[in-house]
């Protein structure tokens, strides 16, 4: 078999991801021995949750990445878009520590419930994108696959953090707060220059926010599950 089969190439990896996660169920079914079998409540451990939400966190912003990069060289070459691009994220309003060293002094609820604010606020632009991609010009596989990708991981890891939410701070009720995005307009405009514009700031800020929370979430973990000795 050809070695590159291991290469994350957009169509291989939700298999990829497929066995990972099966093999973390395994692993956490294998390390859960006082769970009877088809027990109600049997939780999955806290270390298993942040195992898997950072291997989606991470999946997600290496697939936001690719696919700006490959927008980017598709649509944008000699558009001076990126100049453009500066503080206009419909998530530019919440109040996200901008490197290390702000995350590490932001207390760990705080930091949780942002990281679910953002997913939540994904939600309805990942479907809105997916939806406009498909009606774009020559639209590369490579692009839309990667948004449709994202769009279904962005859901399971929002689920696997809604999970971690409920184990670390049991019984306290959440608002499902999150940033309106109001970007569909511009992504349907007829000039084509404002349009591809818009969906180059989406992706622009998607990475932006992916790699924020992959971040987030690294640190989270480091914290939560091995007291900040990693
Ligand atoms: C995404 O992951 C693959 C495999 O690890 C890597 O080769 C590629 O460079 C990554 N892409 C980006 C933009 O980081």
């Amino acid at each position: 078999m050809d070695s590159k089969g291991l290469s994350l190439k957009a169509g291989s990896l939700p298999l990829l991801l497929l066995l990972v996660s099966n093999l973390l169920l395994c692993k956490s079914v294998a390390s859960l021995p006082v769970c009877p079998s088809g027990a109600a409540n049997c939780q999955v451990s806290l270390r298993d949750l942040f195992d898997r939400a950072v291997i989606l966190s991470h999946y997600i912003h290496n697939l936001s990445s690719e696919m700006f990069n490959e927008f980017d060289k598709r649509y944008a070459q000699g558009k001076g878009f990126f100049t453009k691009t500066i503080n206009s994220c419909h998530t530019s309003s919440l109040p996200t520590p901008d490197d290390k060293e702000q995350a590490q002094q932001t207390k760990h609820e705080d930091l949780l419930n942002l990281v679910l604010t953002v997913l939540r606020s994904w939600n309805d632009p990942l479907y809105h994108l997916v939806a406009e991609m498909r009606g774009l010009q020559e639209a590369p596989d490579t692009i839309l696959s990667r948004a449709i990708e994202i769009e279904e991981q962005n859901k399971q890891l929002l689920e696997g953090m809604e999970k971690i939410v409920g184990q670390v701070q049991p019984g306290v009720k959440e608002n499902e707060v999150y940033s309106v995005w109001s970007g569909l307009p511009s992504l349907q405009m007829a000039d084509e220059d404002t349009r591809l514009f818009a969906f180059y700031n989406l992706l622009h800020c998607l990475r932006r926010d992916s790699n924020k929370i992959d971040n987030y979430l690294k640190l989270l973990k480091c914290r939560l599950i091995y007291n900040n000795n990693c």
